[in-house]
């Protein structure tokens, strides 16, 4: 059985990889020789120039590094690469990894940027008060465990879409290294055998996740016979085998009498190329994620109201207590944006150009005041009422010497997803649906508007934080940097890129570097992390200005890569468990 590759936008001939163009030139050679005696020596395509000195990863796991590693040494690029991962990463890193999931993909190729919505959908079935009880109270922890928690899923389509449109290596080589390591099995960390003991417990007696993963212990090599046979068949017959074959009936079974998700449903999915979100600023373009992840947006306008309030960060150190109030101020005008006039650009006209413009931000960033006391004055989204108008995920970076990038956020939403395992197929469903606005306001509530971008509607993506991002400088790769962390994805890839260009840090000291998180609600709340805590004197000062300190257990994942002139630096967040790694 195969399934033909839908009718997306394809890449033009004349940005079809080298390796096509060889075959092409070749091929003709062969049959022009055997007419035409003697040719004269055709002229050869020239080899793709490398740019750089190496090949790079930043990978969340040393698996995925080895793919890549891998990848590269058979000739492949950066989207071959970061398909490769993806596929290996649902294997290894099956809390976050993900088949059942969605995610984007920044892409920057062959001189070009792209991008890639493989976001989940809700089901036609879902409605806007599908989690609500009879008295109109949200049913607790729908919306996250079980069934009703999963949204179609998009990664297998996402990761088809990305190869069908670049792909240099064939689709069979790029899912070999996770079929390996579903076969041969792959060493359990600390971490992960403690993400799966809570996790366990949260869905206990609710879903079958134990039936499937209570072996996932420290220590132990643990293999997925059945995921192996779902990646060897989507190998064989191509990405909408997950969609259309024997994966997409094991789907809709487990569905069947408990979820919403139909085998029309899958048939109907579809990936999305974008037009990538994009600024200039500080003398880079910024290549980042459009709705409906409402991070880019968000990144942007932090990025571009702290360059407009240079006067007053001048001579601030960074992460003291007048410096985390005026970013915490910058924070609550970008969520309060988010929160108004973010949401699936499908079902609503978002008004991006406004919401990043230099102008809008400047007048947004002449709001923010040193002495303003946290929460004395309500922040509203700026735009005034135009919209009528109508916590695990994993991220990677990667460049390749020829200076194409990849930059990929994707996620099963919570910590191995809704607990939902497919029976049959091995591998665990979303809980993408908690995204959405799972309890609307009441129509007829003052205020009620700003949510309604993002209610349950069928088809409809949900809104998400996630924002793979690439910088650019003279339209070459500079920066490629994402993290998981929910709403912290955008504060956390700021305050990275804040200390590597306004504080001049090494990649490594950039990332090592204390992080907070603040956004709109709840009100005047500092978040800090367990890597690095604000206690003491800045805890005390934060406390005395009006702030809430609370204490979160995770705040990042960053992986990013630097190129600086030829040569790419890679750094893995030192919260978590990745590899940085060049390949030569
Ligand atoms: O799309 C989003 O923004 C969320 N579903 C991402 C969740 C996440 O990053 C959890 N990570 N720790």
């Amino acid at each position: 059985m195969s399934f033909p590759s839908h009718d997306a936008p394809r890449a033009p001939f004349a940005s079809l990889s080298f390796a096509r163009i060889v075959t092409v030139t070749a091929a003709f050679a062969a049959f022009a020789g055997s007419f035409v005696a003697p040719a004269p020596a055709l002229a050869k395509t020239p080899p793709p120039k490398a740019v750089l000195d190496a090949s790079a990863v930043a990978m969340p796991d040393r698996y995925s590094a080895d793919t890549a590693q891998q990848i590269f040494a058979a000739g492949g690029h950066a989207v071959d690469a970061a398909v490769a991962i993806a596929f290996t990463l649902a294997v290894t890193c099956p809390d976050a990894g993900n088949l059942g999931g969605g995610g984007f993909m920044t892409v920057f190729m062959d001189g070009k940027p792209y991008f890639l919505d493989y976001r989940e959908r809700a089901p036609q079935q879902a409605t806007r008060d599908m989690y609500l009880d009879d008295k109109g109270n949200l049913v607790p922890g729908m919306s996250l465990v079980g069934h009703r928690a999963v949204g179609v899923p998009g990664t297998v389509e996402g990761m088809w879409e990305a190869q069908q449109r670049f792909g240099k290596l064939k689709w069979k080589q790029v899912l070999a290294p996770a079929i390996r390591y579903a076969t041969d099995g792959f060493q359990v960390d600390q971490g992960l055998q403690q993400r799966h003991d809570a996790a366990a417990k949260s869905f206990a007696g609710k879903t079958n996740f134990e039936a499937y993963f209570s072996n996932l212990k420290a220590g132990v090599m643990y293999r997925q016979p059945e995921l192996a046979q779902t990646l060897s068949r989507i190998a064989g017959d191509g990405g909408r085998e997950f969609y259309e074959g024997r994966t997409a009936d094991l789907i809709a079974q487990q569905m069947y009498g408990h979820g919403l998700v139909t085998k029309q449903d899958l048939i109907q999915y579809k990936a999305v190329w974008r037009q990538p979100l994009t600024a200039n600023w500080n003398g880079y373009q910024v290549v980042t994620a459009p709705p409906p992840s409402s991070g880019g947006v968000g990144l942007i306008q932090m990025l571009k109201m702290k360059a407009d309030l240079k006067p007053a960060f001048d001579g601030l150190e960074l992460n003291s207590e007048p410096y985390i109030h005026l970013i915490a101020q910058i924070e609550d005008r970008v969520f309060a944006d988010r929160q108004q006039y973010i949401g699936d650009p499908d079902s609503y006209k978002v008004p991006l150009d406004k919401l990043t413009s230099d102008a809008y931000l400047a007048q947004r960033a002449d709001e923010v005041k040193p002495d303003e006391v946290p929460g004395a004055t309500p922040v509203k989204g700026g735009l005034g009422d135009v919209m009528p108008e109508k916590a695990q995920t994993t991220h990677y970076s990667v460049v390749d010497k020829w200076g194409n990038a990849v930059s990929n956020t994707y996620t099963l939403n919570g910590d191995f997803g809704s607990g939902v395992v497919v029976d049959g197929g091995g591998f665990l469903l979303n809980d993408a649906m908690d995204d959405f606005v799972t309890k609307p306001a009441a129509a007829g509530t003052p205020g009620a508007t700003a949510d309604d971008l993002n209610t349950v509607a069928p088809g409809r993506r949900p809104l998400s934080s996630m924002t793979p991002t690439i910088l650019l400088k003279d339209n070459k790769v500079s920066l490629v940097i994402g993290t998981p962390g929910g709403s912290r994805i955008l504060t956390s890839i700021f305050q990275v890129m804040t200390n590597l260009y306004d504080f001049n840090m090494a990649p490594t000291d950039a990332l090592a570097a204390m992080r907070f998180h603040h956004q709109l609600l709840p009100p005047k709340t500092i978040y800090f992390e367990p890597y690095h805590p604000i206690t003491g004197e800045l805890a005390d000062q934060l406390k005395a200005r009006g702030y809430t300190l609370e204490g979160q257990s995770f705040n990042g994942d960053v992986q990013m890569i630097r190129v600086e002139g030829t040569t790419p630096e890679p750094a893995a967040d030192p919260r978590g468990v990745g590899v940085g790694r060049v390949m030569h």
